[in-house]
């Protein structure tokens, strides 16, 4: 990391890089889920949808990513590593459309949670990772209302 860049954030370094790889675990993860699930589903609004939001899970991997190594820090490059640090598990995909937008529903709210706890670690004190977690939570929140408007229509 660049020296201006390091001496502007004002924590834990190493600490906050193990929640962003833990966030990291989590993105590849869904991005996974999603997209095994985009395959295995019939109804045509859960395979768009599915495939959309894998898409974007997949964008979140590569943001975490950066920021990592603009801390310094390694991302994790190793699937085991994936369950190891997840905070959101990993649901396996069946064909089943309502367990599916369930399951995914389940993985958003996981990760809304993650993104404010990482927000509140970073108020004041690293600003860009902040406007990051900002950013990425956002999305997530659209995603689980994608999903419950998807599960109440199709039920
Ligand atoms: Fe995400
Ligand atoms: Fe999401």
């Amino acid at each position: 990391m660049g020296k201006v860049g390091k001496e502007i954030v004002e924590l834990d370094v190493d600490g906050l890089v193990e929640e962003l790889n833990k966030a990291l675990a989590d993105e590849w993860l869904a991005y996974m889920q999603y997209t095994s699930a985009s395959k295995l589903v019939a109804h045509p609004s859960a395979v768009k949808e599915l495939g959309e939001i894998a898409k974007e899970e997949l964008e979140h991997a590569d943001e975490l990513t950066e920021r990592i190594i603009q801390l310094g820090g390694k991302p994790i490059v190793d699937p085991k590593q994936y369950f190891e640090k997840t905070n959101c598990g990993y649901e396996i995909p069946t064909e089943d459309v309502v367990k599916v937008l369930k399951d995914s529903i389940k993985a958003e709210g996981c990760a809304i949670r993650v993104y404010n706890k990482i927000m509140k670690i970073t108020e004041g004190k690293d600003l860009v990772t902040r406007q990051l977690m900002q950013h990425i939570m956002e999305e997530e929140i659209n995603h689980e209302q994608r999903f419950e408007n998807l599960l109440e229509w199709i039920k």
